[in-house]
């Protein structure tokens, strides 16, 4: 028997300020993206965009359903819509951003399990890392080099 312990990184930026200019753009179009989301059962509006090596941006917000679970977090939405508009290209970076109805939402706010499933497929598919930055309305941001720093022993096609 071995004890083995796992280790992440990542980096907490004060605000989106502080994020290069590439990176603070592809945040600010999160942002825009989260001002559309449809969630009128959760008030929990939660934008993604994404920056694809073609230099294009795909973005996404949540969309929700009167039967919950038909519903599709933004992160989905935006990877999805990646993968069907440019399925030869890769993922260099991801943008997220969430904000509530009740409170003011000040910490950074990660993609859920389902959602990191998602990503880490693309990574696995394309085979680079990408970099996914995260942050509430306001506030700190969360960034990590890769979807493995967030989802360790993760479940994928070499297992099938
Ligand atoms: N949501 C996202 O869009 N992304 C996440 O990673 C977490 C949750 C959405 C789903 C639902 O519409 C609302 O936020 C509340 O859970």
């Amino acid at each position: 028997m071995q004890k083995l312990q796992l280790t992440t990184q990542y980096i907490l930026y004060e605000n989106k300020a502080e994020l290069d200019g590439t990176s603070q753009e592809l945040m600010n179009t999160a942002i825009e993206a989260r001002k559309k989301a449809y969630a009128p059962y959760s008030n929990f509006s939660v934008g993604a965009a994404i920056l694809l090596d073609n230099g294009k941006i795909v973005t996404g917000n949540n969309q929700e359903n009167a039967a919950y679970p038909s519903g599709l977090c933004a992160e989905r939405v935006a990877i999805y819509s990646a993968g069907a508009l440019y399925p030869n290209n890769t993922i260099q970076k991801i943008a997220i951003s969430a904000s509530s109805s009740h409170k003011e939402v000040v910490k950074p706010v990660a993609p859920c399990g389902a959602c990191r499933q998602a990503i880490a497929e693309y990574e696995m598919k394309q085979t680079t890392p990408i970099e996914i930055f995260f942050m509430g309305e306001t506030g700190e941001v969360i960034k990590v080099n890769s979807l493995k720093d967030i989802l360790p022993l993760a479940f994928d096609k070499s297992f099938l």
